[in-house]
């Protein structure tokens, strides 16, 4: 399958980047087509209806890979109880064209214990763009982002953080299997 994985923090050491870069490889190493899109990296435009933003090469890159992805992962800071500004500015550019009938799993990295309130707010948005809501989110808070504050390799985070994003990936990709009849 084909899986877009969005990494929705405009900074470079986002812990929620690391958090969907660790997912990217998980999904890989599954065998699924992965491409991870950073909205850090590769900043959009502020979304305006009143243009077109014709030639822009990193919202058109961004919106082909959604158009064409299976099944999406959105990762989000917690900012103020909510996703964060890009990821918001992001999805806005998107319709049902690019997320309907999809299954989407929501990930989110917060100071405090869980990110709770922002991954709602994901999941209201998706549910919006007509996209399925994976019963299953992710959650990182607190010192469990610690493993997460550098750019790992192969190595495997704390056990039972692994556990856990593995079995919530696994519910991921068995629905987008589902759905998709791939
Ligand atoms: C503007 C702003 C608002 C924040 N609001 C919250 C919040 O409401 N709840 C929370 O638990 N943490 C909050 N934090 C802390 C971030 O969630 C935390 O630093 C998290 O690691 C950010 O994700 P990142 O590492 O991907 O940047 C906030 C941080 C910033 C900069």
């Amino acid at each position: 399958m084909k899986i877009a994985i969005v990494a929705g923090s405009n900074r470079s050491s986002a812990t929620s980047t690391r958090l969907a870069e660790y997912g990217a490889r998980l999904t890989r190493s599954k065998g699924h087509d992965t491409e991870l899109f950073d909205l850090y990296r590769t900043p959009l435009p502020f979304y305006c209806p009143d243009e077109y933003y014709e030639g822009h090469k990193g919202l058109t890159q961004f919106k082909e890979l959604m158009r064409q992805a299976d099944a999406v992962v959105l990762a989000t800071p917690e900012y103020h109880g909510s996703v964060s500004g890009v990821l918001k500015n992001a999805l806005d550019f998107l319709g049902k064209e690019h997320l309907g009938g999809k299954p989407v799993l929501s990930l989110s990295s917060a100071g405090g214990a869980v990110g709770v309130s922002s991954l709602q707010h994901l999941q209201t948005i998706i549910r919006n763009v007509h996209g399925i809501n994976v019963p299953e989110w992710i959650s990182i808070g607190g010192s469990q982002r610690e493993w997460f504050r550098q750019a790992r390799g192969d190595e495997q985070p704390d056990e039972a953080i692994a556990l856990r994003i593995n079995r919530a990936w696994d519910a991921f990709l068995e629905l987008a299997r589902l759905v998709r009849g791939l």
